[in-house]
């Protein structure tokens, strides 16, 4: 008896010290950031800097059915097993973070946010980017209509802050909006809306990597992208190649070789260029990763953006999500081209479940990465860059 009540006591002190720990570590969180620029992050002194890539979650899938939340919080499972084992410094959502054309409700923010919240209870700062899903036009289930021939519309109540009949439509919520809420809601959260003159693409831009010791010093650049799809064409746009063509030059000139600061772009839909690489048999090509089970899917139109990655030697990878049944890395030209590993319960394909995992070491720069599964066990560990 006594013997559990110490026990239970110990147990409860480890709780509320592990409170106290995790409110200093928020406040402290909080702080540092505020004090960083906004496009800046701050490697940590004497470690490599750790990412870890969520793709295609899908949240919100047949929101109606038991399967669809269900699988939602396999998903938040998922996200979880990573972030413990790996505890990165900082995620990345790349892209069909939800399933926007399943979401029978006004607000698919609701959801978006569901699929952050791992990362933000673990006070991990996070960019995202979208996909082709998020904010795809709601379409409606054929067996809505089978049973009296009128759907069961599931309209917000009188009193919400919605109104008028256009909410039970369920247009779905646009880039922009999911985007201005996830930042407005979240300090963590180092996304950004993007350039006026690239809307309707949202998602583009630019992170900077610090130097521990000098926060002018750049160790690396992350650029996002819009890739498109859903209410619009899945295609990087010319106007956004010539976006980076800009930022990239002012950001990081070309002028002194020795002095070029690595880039890594991630986006969400392969470039076509991801075809060329593709293996047709994993084990016997150059490329790692451990399935490679349909084909690429690419943009609809190729409209500059990879022939500009080409040309800058300080390009180092591209990380697309979108084939749930590819998680490889290839090299092509000076740089890699490399799938994420599908992470969602939510979207097609029954391949297990995990993240890729990203690490940046400075003094001397090296771009290694792996994944990790949701089992806990990781494979496919590669170096891009060194
Ligand atoms: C939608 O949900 C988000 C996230 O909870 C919230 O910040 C936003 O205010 C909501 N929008 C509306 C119009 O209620
Ligand atoms: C909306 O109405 C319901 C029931 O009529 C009530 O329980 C709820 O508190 C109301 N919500 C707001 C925001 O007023």
């Amino acid at each position: 008896m006594e013997r559990r009540a110490r026990k239970c006591w110990t147990i409860a002190s480890l709780t509320s010290f592990s409170l106290l720990l995790r409110f200093i570590l928020a406040v402290e969180c909080t702080l540092s950031l505020r004090t960083s620029p906004e496009n800046q992050i701050r490697l940590p002194p004497g470690a490599p800097f750790k990412i870890a890539l969520f793709a295609d979650l899908h949240f919100g899938e047949n929101a109606w059915t038991d399967w669809g939340p269900h699988q939602d919080v396999n998903s938040l499972k998922v996200m979880s097993t990573v972030l413990d084992k790996e505890k990165p410094d900082f995620a990345i959502y790349l892209g069909d973070v939800i399933t926007a054309n399943n979401i029978p409700i006004a607000n698919a923010s609701l959801y978006w946010d569901q699929a952050i919240s791992p990362t933000r209870n673990r006070c991990i700062p996070w960019a995202s980017v979208f996909g082709n899903h998020d904010d795809a036009p709601f379409e409606w289930p054929m067996e809505w209509f089978s049973v009296t021939g009128i759907p069961q519309l599931h309209c917000p109540t009188a009193n919400s802050s919605y109104s008028g009949e256009e909410d039970c439509s369920f247009r779905g919520t646009r880039r922009l909006e999911l985007m201005r809420n996830e930042i407005g809601d979240n300090t963590l959260s180092f996304s950004k809306a993007g350039p006026k003159e690239l809307w309707p693409s949202i998602s583009n831009y630019v992170l900077q990597l610090s130097s521990p010791s000098n926060p002018e010093s750049p160790v690396a650049f992350l650029y996002f992208m819009d890739s498109g799809g859903g209410s619009y064409p899945e295609v990087i746009s010319r106007a956004q190649a010539e976006w980076f063509k800009h930022k990239s030059r002012e950001l990081n000139p070309d002028s002194r070789a020795l002095c070029r600061v690595p880039e890594i772009i991630f986006w969400h839909i392969p470039s076509k260029a991801y075809k060329k690489v593709a293996p047709t048999f994993l084990l016997f090509s150059s490329c790692v990763g451990s399935i490679n089970k349909e084909s690429v899917a690419p943009q609809e139109d190729e409209m500059g953006i990879m022939k500009l990655l080409e040309e800058r030697p300080s390009v180092k990878a591209v990380f697309v999500g979108h084939n749930h049944g590819l998680d490889w890395c290839c090299p092509y030209k000076k740089l890699w081209l490399c799938f994420a590993r599908h992470t969602g319960y939510g979207g097609y394909g029954n391949w297990p479940r995990g993240a890729r995992i990203l690490e940046i070491s400075q003094d001397p720069f090296s771009l290694k990465s792996w994944i990790r599964m949701e089992d806990g066990h990781s494979h496919s560990e590669v170096i891009l860059s060194s």
